[in-house]
């Protein structure tokens, strides 16, 4: 049974691997014996994350890329192929709010600057598709292979202030079943592509709006734990094994879900 759910081996190219959950998950892919390519917009993070990969003992390499640039990325993609023969697995997890494209308390959305709606439509929608198609080309040549990308609790009812984010993300899921029809129909059923959808879990993009400078809670993050039959944010750490599994032999006949890892948030009404 736990062959099922192995990864071990496996060739995984992980976007936004210098970020909170970014790292996550390529610290526990290693864990499980997979080998990573990690990308990131930025060097410092990146080239922390990669030594601590490669202290674990894993094979790990990092690559400085832009998942908006499509140039750049084919040329990482001919160079991991060239290295290890196939990418196996693609995590699109690089994105995130910007902070510009949150209303404060008393703006309406006659106050958005077009400029970061665009930021963040850009990197959360084209940031997902453009890794996907370049990745999955590699992917259906070999006819097989998982992509995971990453949508959000603002794609299921909608969240105050993040208009730009709630619209990028709602792409993303579509996205996500769209590719995973094309993949199955036209490269067979071993290309798989499927998201996961985070509740609420405290990172450095939204630690502001959640806590206090003090630690206590803010208003939002209130509303946000009522709304969570399990009464707490999660912990970046209980996204793994989802992600895990997505990628996994054990998800071989599960493909266009977007999968909610939420402590209950998205099913329940709140009454
Ligand atoms: N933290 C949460 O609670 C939460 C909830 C739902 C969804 N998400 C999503 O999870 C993903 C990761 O979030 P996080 O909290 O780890 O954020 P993070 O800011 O810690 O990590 C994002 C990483 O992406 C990198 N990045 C940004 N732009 C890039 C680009 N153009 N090319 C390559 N790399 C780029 C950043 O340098 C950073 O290291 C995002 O898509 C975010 O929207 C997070």
């Amino acid at each position: 049974m736990n062959e099922m759910f192995s990864i071990a081996g496996k060739v995984a190219v992980i976007t936004g691997a210098g970020g909170v959950l970014g790292g996550s998950i390529a610290k526990s892919f290693i864990q499980q014996g997979a080998r990573v390519v990690a990308i990131d917009i930025r060097r410092e993070n990146l080239d922390a994350r990669v030594k601590e990969l490669t202290d674990l003992g894993g094979e790990a390499i990092g690559i400085v890329g832009n998942v908006l640039d499509r140039e750049s990325l084919q040329q990482v993609a001919d160079e991991i192929v060239a290295r290890w023969g196939r990418i196996d697995i693609l995590c699109n997890i690089a994105g995130g709010n910007v902070p510009g494209a949150t209303l404060a308390e008393d703006q309406t959305i006659f106050d958005m600057k077009i400029a970061d709606w665009e930021k963040v439509t850009q990197l959360n929608m084209n940031g997902t598709v453009y890794p996907s198609l370049v990745f999955g080309r590699v992917m259906a040549d070999q006819r097989s292979g998982s992509i995971v990308n990453v949508s959000s609790m603002a794609a299921f009812s909608a969240i105050t202030r993040v208009a730009g984010y709630s619209a990028a993300k709602t792409a993303v899921s579509n996205f996500t079943q769209w590719m995973a029809m094309e993949m199955a129909m036209k490269f067979g059923d071993k290309v798989r592509v499927n998201a996961i959808a985070p509740g609420f879990f405290i990172g450095d993009q939204n630690r502001a709006v959640l806590i206090n400078p003090d630690g206590s809670l803010t208003e939002r993050s209130k509303k946000v734990l009522a709304k969570t039959p399990m009464g707490r944010f999660g912990d970046i750490t209980e996204l793994n094994g989802a992600v895990q599994f997505l990628c996994s032999e054990a998800a071989s006949f599960i493909t266009g879900v977007v999968l909610p890892i939420d402590g209950g948030f998205s099913s329940f009404s709140g009454v």
